[in-house]
């Protein structure tokens, strides 16, 4: 390769750079132009994404040289944008930078999401098909689109440029990201949930997982509709929830527990008062009636964290009728399990395990975590007594969500809790596109608390559950 010249700041990955005249980026205060990411978009005939990036980082930093900001503040939105616009266009027409309307309409948005968005990410925040955006460093972002993970042609300039972005976000609800604190979880203001991690705790680079709010979550309907579950289901659970019985949904990280939770928590009547207790508010409640209780991390002094099992106490001391814990992890499993055996039943909770026997385990383990020493058949005892239906998640190797089973717990047998299935998925294969093929089918069995369903006036046919061979039948899970 040719010697390059010093202060040569091209590195010749970017032949697009050089034919632009009267403008280089060399002559930036400062000089640091952006590391240009290898785009496989180079441009022959129009500007390409390297391009663009560098041209809009030069911009950036010009009008950052330019605009007042502490004025900007004032001005409403609409202005700020009109001054950027106008700016962007007297800049690019001063370096003699030749870009096409739609180049440069880009460039302009691309430059008020650095001012007031994510950055680059911010195209991303706004696709409402994109559930979760990782970014691994700042050359590597993937989105999560339908249930699978792709990665996109979006970049930072360098990891600075990305910190930059974490430090807007963290800064933004009044937490700090550095050194001595090199992770911080937030919540953006629409309601995304924000995890970032900064080395030396993460190796490469600092990292960012953002899951979006979903403004329109998924309703039970929609589950249905998409084949989640069956409408048998729908309606057996619908039932469970209206006569008050204690549901855990159980399930893997983004198997769906919090949003089948959120779409079943629509059949609470609307005259009941609901706490809800999360890490992280993620449940959005349809119902009037709600009181929302949300953990607090440890300050930067490591001091005033309010965990979990302190709210559902709390909770309890609100006169509410039902409690809704959005996911269980430790100790305040026992607070949970005594209230859904002291009358607070109707309750409902997440819980992260592979099936329901697996969360009846993580259950007892999340007991012990409390320190309480109480024997283990006592524990198991209780934890029978408490919870009525488990209802397993998966997300299968399509990226779509299943109801995998529907289990009712039964009671106890010796030293062990007995459930039976009353609904399971059955996959029978993958078509030619990956599509897993399968069926929501009925056991065979009529769940016993068919007779609590009933006396709050709730009925299911009994073909609901009856329709299958016998074989299918399964009574015990040992
Ligand atoms: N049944 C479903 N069909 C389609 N998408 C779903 C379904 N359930 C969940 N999702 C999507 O999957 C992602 C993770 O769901 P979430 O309920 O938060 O999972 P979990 O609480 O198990 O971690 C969300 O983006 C959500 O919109
Ligand atoms: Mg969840």
């Amino acid at each position: 390769m040719a010697e390059r010249k010093a202060g040569d700041r091209t590195d010749g990955r970017d032949p697009g750079f050089r034919e632009r005249p009267g403008w280089g980026i060399g002559s930036t205060p400062g000089g640091e132009g952006p590391a240009a990411g290898s785009s496989s978009r180079h441009a022959t005939n129009g500007t390409g994404q390297t391009d663009l990036l560098t041209i809009k980082s030069h911009i950036h930093r010009r009008l950052l040289e330019r605009l007042n900001l502490s004025n900007l503040d004032r001005l409403d939105r609409d202005e700020v944008m009109e001054t950027i616009r106008s700016l962007v266009r007297e800049l690019l027409a001063a370096e003699a930078i030749p870009l096409n309307l739609e180049e440069r309409d880009e460039l302009i948005r691309q430059v008020l999401d650095e001012i007031f968005g994510l950055g680059p990410l911010q195209p991303l925040m706004d696709d409402p098909t994109i559930a979760d955006v990782l970014v691994n460093t700042s050359q590597m972002i993937y989105v999560e689109r339908n249930g699978r993970l792709e990665r996109t042609d979006v970049r930072f300039h360098d990891d600075r440029h990305l910190l930059q972005v974490i430090d807007r976000i963290v800064s933004s609800v009044g937490r700090r990201i550095d050194d001595a604190s090199p992770m911080v979880d937030a919540r953006l203001p629409d309601g995304s949930r924000v995890n970032a991690i900064i080395p030396p705790l993460a190796i490469d680079g600092p990292h960012l997982s953002i899951r979006k709010f979903n403004d329109d979550a998924l309703t039970a309907e929609d589950l249905v509709r998409t084949g989640s579950l069956s409408e048998p289901m729908l309606r057996l659970l619908e039932g469970v929830v209206r006569s008050r019985l204690n549901v855990l949904i159980s399930g893997g990280t983004g198997a769906g527990k919090t949003t089948l939770l959120n779409a079943l928590s629509a059949f609470i009547p609307p005259t009941e008062r609901i706490v809800t207790v999360e890490d992280s508010a993620e449940l959005r409640l349809r119902q009037p009636h709600v009181v929302r209780l949300e953990t607090r991390p440890a300050n930067v002094e490591g001091t005033g964290a309010i965990p979990q099992r302190l709210l559902v106490v709390n909770a309890l001391r609100m006169r509410p009728d039902r409690i809704i814990v959005g996911e269980v992890r430790s100790a305040e499993a026992v607070d949970m399990l005594q209230a859904m055996n002291t009358g607070h039943d109707g309750s409902l909770t997440t819980l992260h395990a592979n099936a329901p026997r697996d969360a009846l385990n993580r259950l007892e383990t999340m007991v012990a975590m409390a320190e309480l020493n109480l024997p283990e058949q006592a524990v198991r005892a209780q934890i029978a007594s408490a919870i009525d239906v488990i209802v397993q998640v998966s997300r299968l190797s399509d990226g779509s969500r299943r109801v995998m089973q529907i289990a009712e717990i039964v009671g106890m047998e010796g030293n062990v809790i007995t459930m039976q299935d009353i609904f399971r998925f059955e996959q029978t294969g993958i078509d030619q596109d990956g599509h897993v093929l399968g069926r929501l089918h009925p056991t065979g069995i009529r769940p016993r608390c068919m007779e609590r369903l009933e006396t709050h006036g709730f009925k299911m046919s009994a073909d609901a559950f009856a329709d299958v061979p016998s074989r299918m039948a399964t009574a015990r899970l040992a």
